[in-house]
C-alpha cells in the first residue's frame, strides 16, 4: 500500500509524495492564483462559478460544505446569493484557506473556513444539504475516498456537485490541446513566476476521470440521479449526483 503509484500529472509517484506536492503547488501559486484563474480561462471560470451555484437550487438555510475552496469564490458567492445558508469554507492548504478568508473579510462576509483532509473529513455523518468540491478533485489522491466522504456527511436527500475540468469535445481537441501545452506554461512563468505549477495543472487535466467516468464514480458510492452539464465544450463539467 505504501509503494502503491498514483499520476501527479503525467509522472507515476508513491502515492504517500503526491499530497506533499500538491501542497508545495498551492502554496506557490497561492497568491497568484486568482489572478491566473482570469489569465488563463479569459475570466470564464467566474460564469462557470456562478452557472455552478445556480443549479445547486438550495432551499433557505441550507447547510452547505465547500469542499477545496481554496480562494473561496464558491463560498463567497453562495454567501452573496442566500444570506440564510450556513457556510463551511475547507480546504487541505492553509495558504490557499487564509487567501480565501481575506477574500470573505472583504467582502464583510464571516465565515467557519476549516483546515481539512477532504479524504477524511472532521463532520459528522448525515449533516449537510449540499457538498461541493470547485477543481478540487483532480488534485486528490484517492478521488473516490473523497466522493465516499461527501457521501458520508451529506443527509439523504443532499447533493453533490463537483466542478471540475474535464473532456474536450473531440473537434476542438488540438486547438485545446496548444492552448494548453504552448499557452498556459508560459503565462505561468511570465504572472506568477511558477512554470512547473502551471505545467502540472495542464496534465493534471489530461489525466483526470472523463465526464462519464466521473459519473460511474459517483454512482459507485451509491449517488443516484448523477447527472453532468458540459460548460464550453466540456472544458469543464458540473456532476450533481444525490445521496440516497
Ligand atoms: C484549483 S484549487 C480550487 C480552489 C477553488 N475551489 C476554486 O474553484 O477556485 C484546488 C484546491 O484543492 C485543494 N486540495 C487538494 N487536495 C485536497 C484534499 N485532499 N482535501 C481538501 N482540499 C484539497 C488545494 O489545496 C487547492 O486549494
Amino acid at each position: 500500500m505504501k509503494n502503491k503509484k498514483t499520476q501527479f500529472g503525467f509522472t507515476q509517484v508513491n502515492e504517500s509524495e503526491k499530497s506533499k506536492k500538491v501542497e508545495s503547488i498551492f502554496n506557490s501559486v497561492s497568491t497568484n492564483y486568482d489572478l491566473m484563474n482570469d489569465f488563463m480561462s479569459l475570466g470564464l471560470h467566474r460564469a462557470w462559478k456562478k452557472y455552478f451555484i445556480e443549479t445547486a437550487n438550495l432551499r433557505n438555510d441550507a447547510k452547505i460544505l465547500d469542499i477545496a475552496g481554496g480562494t473561496a469564490d464558491i463560498s463567497l458567492a453562495f454567501a452573496k446569493k442566500n444570506k440564510t445558508f450556513s457556510i463551511i469554507h475547507s480546504d487541505i492548504n492553509q495558504t490557499m484557506l487564509d487567501e480565501g478568508r481575506k477574500k470573505l473579510i472583504d467582502h464583510g462576509i464571516i465565515l467557519p473556513s476549516i483546515v481539512c483532509d477532504c479524504e477524511s473529513l472532521p463532520f459528522q455523518d448525515n449533516f449537510f444539504d449540499c457538498v461541493t468540491i470547485g477543481f478540487g478533485l483532480r488534485n486528490m489522491t484517492h478521488k473516490l475516498n473523497a466522493i465516499a466522504e461527501a457521501y458520508r456527511v451529506l443527509t439523504p436527500g443532499g447533493k453533490l456537485l463537483i466542478l471540475e475540468f474535464s473532456k474536450v469535445w473531440e473537434p476542438l481537441r488540438k486547438i485545446y490541446d496548444v492552448f494548453s501545452f504552448k499557452v498556459i506554461p508560459v503565462l505561468g512563468d511570465l504572472i506568477a513566476k511558477d512554470r512547473a505549477s502551471y505545467q502540472y495543472l495542464v496534465e493534471s487535466i489530461r489525466v483526470h476521470p472523463s465526464q462519464e467516468e466521473l459519473k460511474k464514480m459517483m454512482e459507485q458510492i451509491g449517488f443516484y440521479d448523477v447527472s453532468y452539464n458540459n460548460l464550453n465544450a466540456g472544458i469543464v463539467s458540473i456532476h450533481k449526483g444525490y445521496k440516497t
